[in-house]
């Protein structure tokens, strides 16, 4: 076996509160970050997951990072990522946040309520800045023009890897046991997954990452 990596994985959603009683989030359970974090420790490498509010089981021997916001998984990615030789981003992370969220729960009031929303920042393009000999993979969830978005965000955010998913694909997407998956890589190559199950195509991730880490660093 190749010398262990250090896998730094971030899984789950992210929750963006508007008052201290209510949030704005998405569907995503952590299940193919938990899948990745398996297929890692199954092949000898040290796992750390930063990890959003879920229900989802985490493998065992992976070291938790418990986090709630965007804000939060940034600065949690970031303290970790100097550290490590391989960065997977499968989480779901908000965009957006409330600009102004309330100290007290806000009543209603019979009127509209119209929120104000602001940009979170970007982790993987903040981890792409500081790259030394990572390897940077990310995901593109889709809803159309699947392998197009993902290219430009395999681009954008200076990936190594990148796997696209159709969410909208029947019996696929988020909580869904498979994913209807391409991969992308840096130089332009690409292969279609199919309806990937999320355990097999946490293997291949691994596979790929531990392939691309060994090209970079010489004796891995
Ligand atoms: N991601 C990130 N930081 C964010 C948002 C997303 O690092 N603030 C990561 C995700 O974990 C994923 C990749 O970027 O690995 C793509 O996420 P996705 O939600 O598909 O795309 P966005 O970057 O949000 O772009 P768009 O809004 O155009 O879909």
């Amino acid at each position: 076996m190749s010398a262990p990596l250090r896998v730094l994985v971030s899984a789950g959603p992210t929750r963006e509160f508007i008052d201290p009683v209510r949030f704005l989030s998405n569907p995503s359970t952590g299940k193919m970050g938990m899948a990745v974090c398996a297929a890692a420790v199954a092949a000898g490498h040290v796992v750390t997951l930063v990890l959003g509010p879920t229900h989802v089981a985490v493998p065992a021997g992976v070291q938790v990072i418990p986090v709630v916001s965007a804000a939060e998984m940034h600065d949690a990615v970031l303290a970790q990522f100097g550290a490590c030789d391989v960065l997977v981003m499968t989480a779901a992370v908000a965009d957006f946040r409330p600009a102004t969220p309330a100290t007290k729960k806000q009543h209603k009031a019979g009127a509209p309520l119209t929120l104000t929303m602001e940009p979170t920042a970007d982790i993987l393009m903040a981890a792409a800045a500081r790259v030394q000999r990572q390897v940077l993979i990310g995901f593109a969830a889709e809803t159309g023009a699947v392998l197009a978005s993902a290219a430009r965000k395999l681009r954008e955010k200076h990936l190594d890897l990148i796997i696209a998913n159709d969410v909208q694909y029947a019996e696929a997407g988020f909580g869904a046991a498979r994913l209807r998956a391409w991969a992308l890589w840096r130089d332009g190559a690409e292969r279609d997954l199919g309806l990937a199950d999320k355990t097999a195509l946490a293997t291949f991730i691994v596979a790929e990452a531990q392939r691309m880490a060994a090209a970079r660093v010489p004796g891995i």
